[in-house]
């Protein structure tokens, strides 16, 4: 594909890297239930792929927040754009997300989760570009730190296209006018 400047990670390796965090997960929460809660969209393919190597008990659940809207940068401003649909009180919560950018929308949602009273709340994220962090978050499981691009596929989209391309690559500039 002409928009890949160049394979970041490749397939194989997010696989490798899923099947590890499952074991991890599964270690630390032995003896517990476990909610995985994907943000939507891009934890999506991340969900599916972890929840897999994961060998406690495990329910799912979705909560859709958006930040970017076809920005190629955080506004900061946060919107639940579709709820969870169970109660979390006295849970263990794993939040699932594929990158954490600013942290502005992993600030606003564990703020909005820690109200709910969950009996724990961990976050997991397949990617840190921790470089752009301008919140404090605390991250406990990640998969991969990344440079500052334009990051594409698993989950990742551009102008919500590429999402199922199952490694992660970096968009060729020409494809983008804004500034990262
Ligand atoms: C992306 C990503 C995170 C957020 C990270 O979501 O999935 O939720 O941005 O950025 P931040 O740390 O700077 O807040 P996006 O709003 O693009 O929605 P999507 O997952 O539906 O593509």
């Amino acid at each position: 594909m002409d928009i890949v400047k160049r394979v970041l990670i490749a397939e194989e390796e997010i696989q490798e890297r899923v099947r590890e965090l499952g074991a991890q997960i599964s270690k630390d929460y032995e003896g517990k239930e476990l909610l995985l809660l994907c943000i939507l969209k891009g934890g999506l393919m991340f969900l599916a792929d972890l929840c897999r190597h994961i060998t406690v008990p495990v329910a799912i659940d979705f909560i859709g927040i958006s930040s970017y809207g076809h920005a190629t940068r955080s506004s900061g401003v946060v919107r639940i754009t579709k709820d969870l649909e169970q109660s979390i009180e006295g849970k263990h919560v794993l939040i699932i997300e594929d990158i954490i950018d600013s942290g502005l929308t992993l600030s606003y949602l564990m703020n909005n989760l820690a109200i709910r009273k969950p009996a724990s709340l961990k976050i997991c994220t397949l990617l840190d570009k921790q470089v752009n962090r301008e919140v404090d978050i605390p991250v406990d499981y990640v998969g991969f730190t990344v440079p500052n691009e334009f990051l594409v596929g698993y989950g990742l989209d551009y102008c919500e296209l590429y999402r199922n391309i199952p490694y992660i690559f970096v968009l060729d500039p020409k494809y983008y006018t804004h500034d990262m």
